[in-house]
């Protein structure tokens, strides 16, 4: 079987779906393997480096689509402009296309899969389990947005991170606040930490505490008598929480808000927009210069305030960071790991260099969306349905 790996399109997109390395590993698998020109150059792969590794190149986009009977990319399927045509359009009927893949908001996307009787594969779904650990691409790029998202608020701060002693005076550490305690929050923690904060979290699941403190951050918890539940919904992700909790939290976060010089926000709670966890009234309280950076953007943001994709000052200058893809701003380590999720996913499902779609198996039927012109993941039915 033929696998492609298209160069990605979308507007600063500089990762990509495949190393040399792990084409090595796809040839392994009894796989074929064909990487358009230039795919990997935005992640410092040359074409060479694949040539090298076992893969062809293919100058030719349409080709390289018409080809494939696997399609790995990073970024959902767009409309190419350059060749004229939407991706899937390219596709030979009944391919498999495996990227990350918001199913729900790209509806348009979904129905040309259905059209071409596509089978395709979302790594926003792959199930957070112990067996898909090394496929579960959301964790590995959230590492990286964690990481990262501390670095940019650093350097938004008109301060030290850490405590200075110095003959001019003694520089308090700065204080950071992380919402949201999962992989990007306990990354973000971190690597605060090592920059010398002084940092707290806060998550509706209690269960973190013990993560937080281990990495030397306090960890700020509501106290409410309605909700005794450990706070973990399906898969392992958050659920919604109480009216009352929501109160109490509120009250709380604004109380540290108003201390802290950059608040790192990464609440999330699977399929919802991001619940708002800093509303405009607690971004009034907050002191000059000091810094927000909200991962949440992407579903609408965890700060009323955040601009998706842009950097704001406020009329109080709060400076509110709602960057999007902040992992393919390290691209070289966001693609090595992308990569290997993606090609361990893939080889899971192949057996003697051919896809074998165990429906039983439930990284298998998690992850999928679209099989044989129907619609296989709840979420994405009624999405279209409505
Ligand atoms: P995760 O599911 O591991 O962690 C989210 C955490 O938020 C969980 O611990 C959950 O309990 C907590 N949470 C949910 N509701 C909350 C609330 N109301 N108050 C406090 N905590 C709450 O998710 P992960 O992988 O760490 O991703 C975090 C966010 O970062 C997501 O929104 C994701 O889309 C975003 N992200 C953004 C990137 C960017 O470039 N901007 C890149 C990668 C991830």
């Amino acid at each position: 079987m033929i696998v492609a790996i298209p160069k990605e399109i979308i507007l600063n997109e500089s990762r990509v779906a495949a190393t040399p390395a792990t084409v090595k590993e796809l040839i392994k698998a009894g796989l074929t393997v064909q990487v358009e020109a230039g795919a990997g150059k935005g992640s410092f792969f040359s074409d060479k480096e694949y040539e090298e590794a076992g893969a062809t190149i293919e100058p030719d986009t349409k080709q390289l689509w018409s080809n494939a009977d696997i399609v790995l990319k990073v970024n959902h399927p767009v409309t190419n402009e350059t060749v004229g045509s939407h991706e899937v359009e390219l596709m030979k009927d009944g391919a498999t296309f495996i990227s990350f893949f918001q199913t729900t908001k790209e509806i348009d996307s979904v129905q040309k899969l259905l059209a071409k009787k596509a089978t395709g594969f979302s790594m926003h779904l792959i199930p957070r389990t112990t067996l898909a650990q090394k496929m579960d691409s959301l964790s590995s790029q959230s590492n990286i947005a964690g990481y990262k998202s501390v670095l940019l608020g650093a350097s938004h701060l008109g301060k030290f991170m850490p405590l200075l002693m110095t003959a001019a005076g003694t520089i308090p550490p700065a204080k950071v606040l992380i919402l949201g305690a999962g992989v990007a929050g306990l990354q973000a923690i971190a690597t605060a930490k090592r920059l010398g904060a002084q940092v707290s979290a806060f998550d509706v699941r209690p269960v973190v505490k013990e993560q937080v403190e281990s990495l030397g951050a306090k960890f700020v918890q509501v106290e409410t008598e309605t909700d005794s539940s450990d706070g973990v919904g399906q898969g392992g992700y958050a659920k919604e929480t109480s009216d009352d909790y929501k109160i109490k939290q509120q009250a709380l976060i604004k109380e540290h808000i108003a201390k802290s010089d950059l608040v790192i926000t990464t609440a999330l709670i699977p399929g919802r927009p991001a619940p708002i966890l800093i509303p405009k009234d607690v971004v009034e309280v907050m002191h000059a210069g000091s810094v927000i950076m909200d991962l949440a953007s992407e579903n609408g943001g965890n700060c009323e305030n955040t601009e998706p994709g842009k950097v704001i000052i406020t009329s109080n200058d709060i400076i509110i960071d709602g960057s999007l893809n902040i992992p393919g701003t390290m691209p070289v380590h966001a693609s090595q790991l992308y990569a290997k999720n993606i090609t361990s996913f893939l080889t899971y499902m192949v057996k003697d260099g051919e896809l074998n779609l165990d429906m039983e198996d439930e990284i298998i039927s998690g992850a999928m969306f679209a099989h044989n012109g129907e619609i296989t993941n709840e979420m994405t039915k009624q999405a279209i349905q409505n």
